[in-house]
């Protein structure tokens, strides 16, 4: 089962198989913010991933968008609403600018 690691909340919890990074931290208690609930329209879920990139699937379009409206841009910066964990990550999450 995969871990997640979020450095900035001194998180260490468990994925469940399938589900984004997001609602794995929702299911455990992680504070993020999520303006639109997961469906990658406002950003707001924006994470850096410090370790495990191989772990998660590739950006899609609307992830691309979303990152490039935004102007977050970068290898290491996703969102958590559309990153499923397949192994271990460590992770950020941005602050709000
Ligand atoms: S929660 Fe809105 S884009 Fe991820």
């Amino acid at each position: 089962m995969a871990r997640i690691v979020v450095v900035d909340k001194d998180a260490d919890i468990f994925a469940t198989p399938g589900d984004p990074i997001l609602f794995c931290l929702f299911d455990n208690r992680v504070t993020i913010t999520s303006v639109c609930g997961g469906n990658c329209s406002c950003g707001t879920c924006n994470i850096e991933v410090l370790e495990g990139m191989e772990n998660l699937n590739p950006k899609t379009d609307c992830e691309q968008f979303v990152l490039s409206r935004i102007k977050r841009q970068g290898p290491n910066v996703r969102l958590a609403c559309q990153c499923v964990p397949t192994g271990d990550v460590v992770i950020r999450i941005v602050p709000e600018p």
